[in-house]
């Protein structure tokens, strides 16, 4: 199959319309910069993908390569399409086209290929291995990692389903381990829950033999008064000897309490009726009347100083007045050798001796009466403690006398609290309660065993149906488990097999492959001084394609930029001719010979006359209208199968222009011979 015409209008720099027609053995397509050669280059991957993937994840200002893929130029234009014709090899066309603002639906898309071979993502792959780019050249091959080279010779050429296969059993082993490994949990719990029924059953017939029909009839005689209902059955039984077992435990409690009690208080009066403890009484009163007796004098004495005091204090005015005339005396002194106060003569010694004298008696007198007070105060204060003292005291001995009292009562509220629980306050009849209720409790526990041997009966069977019920439940799981197993062995065997199928589907398709990229580096040369090239497929796990030069050197650090184009070239060459599920034939090279020099350039063209003679359909688009002229001339027509030329040129308000368009008839070789 092969691309008939494309006919373009209002698309990227095409204001059009223009129809691009396309020769069934090659179309050369010459222009400058700018004259529209990618632009026709690119309508395939357009019709088929609705997008150019090469400006995918550019985008500016919030734009993206999707804003431009119409015309953009003035004046704007109504219609805005492009279609494809293509022509199978019987002759009959069909079409594929898209027009702005289309459903994405693109017609008959899948008569490009052989679905049952092609890749799942076969379109992608078809625009990558057919449009060869500038842009992608290198980066489709030596410049892209080892990994990623493989993986994408191995979808450009159809291979990916055998790794798809290998990739689905390991998904399959990966969930069927996930379903072993709960099915394995499933079988452990069902086996433990076996086991411990097992266990189970055994001790209930351990406790069954220990109970009989008999024993159960006696049992529900003796604490017939405590069951209310005379027909209750086992657990009511159960209940009752559990209240009675509690009763009596509540009963030792009690008991014991009351005992230590007891012995508290016999301590207590034992201490109270003791020598000693009488002795202490006396003491204590002895001290008592001491003191009252103390308090006593000291009282007299303190009503003597008041007496005393009081006295002083009524000599008092008597005093102050003798102070006064002292005073007064000592002002005037004698007058003419008598004295100022009485008039009678006395001489001056006389005079300063009867003031001295008045001096000392008024002294005496207040000095006696300050002492006076200050002995009366001391006395108070003694007089005072010993009356707190006696106070005390007194308390004490009272305490002493009333605390037999106390202990009475506290005998009498302990017989009262013994009358509450049915006991005597008698440390030996308690402890004879104590052990009583123990025995009791002993036997009760006795008589709960032999209920509970009682339900064991019953419990035996219950357990050997669960028993029974569980076994089989865990056969199941075991059965469930060995099948998980079988399966995960088997798609283990069948994932190895794929495994290795598809390495060695892998290693023979790139056998093929290998000696069509020899030849073609051989025929484009991308270096002198390593003609030999080769790639090799390396690591079985996470296999990986390497290109070799020389011995085991990497040409991606060695190749200049050109020589890693030339090598790409020959490398994607290489893949386009091995894609056996694609039907169309075209070879679409998108001004090829950018950076690449004009030795290069003639090795190419031969190169692409090479691909001719397999039956390619080669567009081919230039720059140089002299290479564009070589092209047509190395290239193999034939009057059934022409050639095409196309010049373009770009009109400023026009968009891209189709120049000159002739079909290049079959060279022959015989217009050269001379006559
Ligand atoms: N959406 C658009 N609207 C209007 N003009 C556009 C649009 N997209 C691209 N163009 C113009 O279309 C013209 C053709 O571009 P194209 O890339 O096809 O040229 P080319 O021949 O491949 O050039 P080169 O040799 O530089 O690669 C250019 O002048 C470009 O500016
Ligand atoms: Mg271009």
């Amino acid at each position: 199959m092969r691309i008939r015409k494309i006919n373009l209008a209002g698309y990227r720099g095409v204001r059009g319309p223009i129809e691009i027609p396309c020769g069934p053995a090659f179309t050369v397509i010459s222009g400058r910069n700018g004259s529209g050669k990618s632009s026709i280059c690119d309508s395939l991957e357009f019709v088929l993908t609705g997008t150019l993937q090469r400006y995918q994840e550019e985008s500016e200002r919030g734009e993206r390569i999707s804003d431009y893929l119409w015309w953009r130029g003035k004046p704007a234009v109504p219609n805005h399409s492009v279609v494809l014709e293509f022509e199978e090899r019987d002759g009959t066309t069909f079409t594929l086209g898209r027009v702005q603002d289309s459903d994405g639906k693109t017609g008959q898309i899948d008569r490009l290929c052989y679905r049952n071979v092609a890749p799942p993502d076969w379109v992608n792959q078809l625009c990558l291995t057919t449009i060869i780019r500038d842009e992608t050249i290198a980066k489709l091959s030596t410049d892209q990692p080892e990994r990623e080279r493989y993986e994408f010779v191995l979808q450009a050429i159809g291979l990916a389903s055998s790794v798809a296969v290998e990739s689905n059993t390991s998904e399959i082993t990966k969930y069927l381990n996930a379903i072993e490994a709960e099915a394995r949990t499933i079988y452990d719990q069902r086996r433990q829950a076996v086991e411990s029924l097992t266990f189970e059953l055994s001790r209930a017939r351990i406790s069954a033999t220990k109970a009989s029909e008999e024993s159960i009839t006696r049992l529900r005689q003796l604490y017939r008064q405590e069951l209310e209902n005379p027909l209750a059955d086992l657990s009511d039984l159960t209940k009752t000897i559990a209240q009675r077992i509690a009763h009596e435990r509540t009963r030792i409690e009690a008991l014991t309490k009351l005992k230590s009690k007891k012995d508290a208080l016999d301590e207590e009066i034992q201490r109270l009726n003791s020598s000693d403890h009488q002795e202490q009484i006396r003491s204590l009163e002895f001290q008592r009347d001491q003191m009252h007796k103390n308090l006593e004098a000291t009282k007299e004495r303190l009503d003597a100083l008041k007496r005393a005091r009081t006295g002083q204090e009524a000599a008092a005015p008597t005093l102050t007045s003798l102070a006064l005339i002292r005073e007064h005396g000592g002002k005037v002194g004698l007058q003419g050798g008598k004295c100022p106060l009485c008039g009678s003569a006395v001489s001056a010694g006389n005079f300063d001796a009867h003031l001295k004298l008045l001096d000392e008696t008024v002294h005496q007198g207040s000095e006696t009466l300050a002492g006076l007070v200050r002995e009366e105060n001391e006395v108070k204060r003694q007089y005072e403690s010993g009356r707190m003292e006696l106070d005390t005291l007194s308390a004490a001995v009272v305490e002493a006398r009333n605390h037999g009292e106390t202990l009475d009562k506290q005998m009498k509220a302990l017989e009262k609290e013994a009358q509450q629980i049915g006991a005597r306050v008698d440390v030996a009849s308690l402890s004879l309660e104590v052990s009583r209720a123990s025995e009791n409790i002993v036997s009760l526990n006795e008589d709960l065993t032999v209920v509970e041997a009682y339900a064991a009966i019953h419990r035996v069977t219950e357990l050997s149906e669960s028993l029974k019920g569980a076994q089989q439940s865990a056969l199941s799981a075991e059965k469930q488990l060995s099948t998980v197993i079988r399966a995960r062995t088997t798609t283990q065997e069948v994932a190895d097999a794929a495994k290795r199928v598809s390495n060695e589907i892998v290693r023979e398709r790139l056998a093929f492959l290998k000696p069509l990229f020899l030849e073609l580096c051989d025929r484009i040369r991308p270096h002198s001084e390593w003609p030999e090239i080769d790639f090799l497929l390396r690591g079985d796990v996470r296999p990986f394609l390497s290109f070799m030069i020389g011995e085991s050197m990497n040409p991606r650090f060695v190749f200049s930029s050109g020589q890693r184009r030339a090598l790409g070239l020959a490398f994607l060459l290489a893949v386009h001719l091995s894609r056996g599920w694609c039907r169309l034939e075209t070879l679409i090279l998108d001004d090829p010979v950018q950076h690449v020099d004009d030795y290069r350039a003639l090795h190419l063209v031969e190169t692409l006359a090479g691909l001719r003679m397999l039956g390619r359909q080669i567009i081919c688009t230039v720059e140089d209208p002299a290479l564009a002229d070589l092209l047509c001339r190395r290239l193999r027509s034939s009057a059934r199968e022409p050639g095409i030329r196309v010049d373009l040129g770009y009109e400023p308000g026009e968009g891209v222009q189709v120049e000159t368009r002739r079909i290049i008839p079959e060279f022959r070789a015989a217009f050269l011979a001379a006559d």
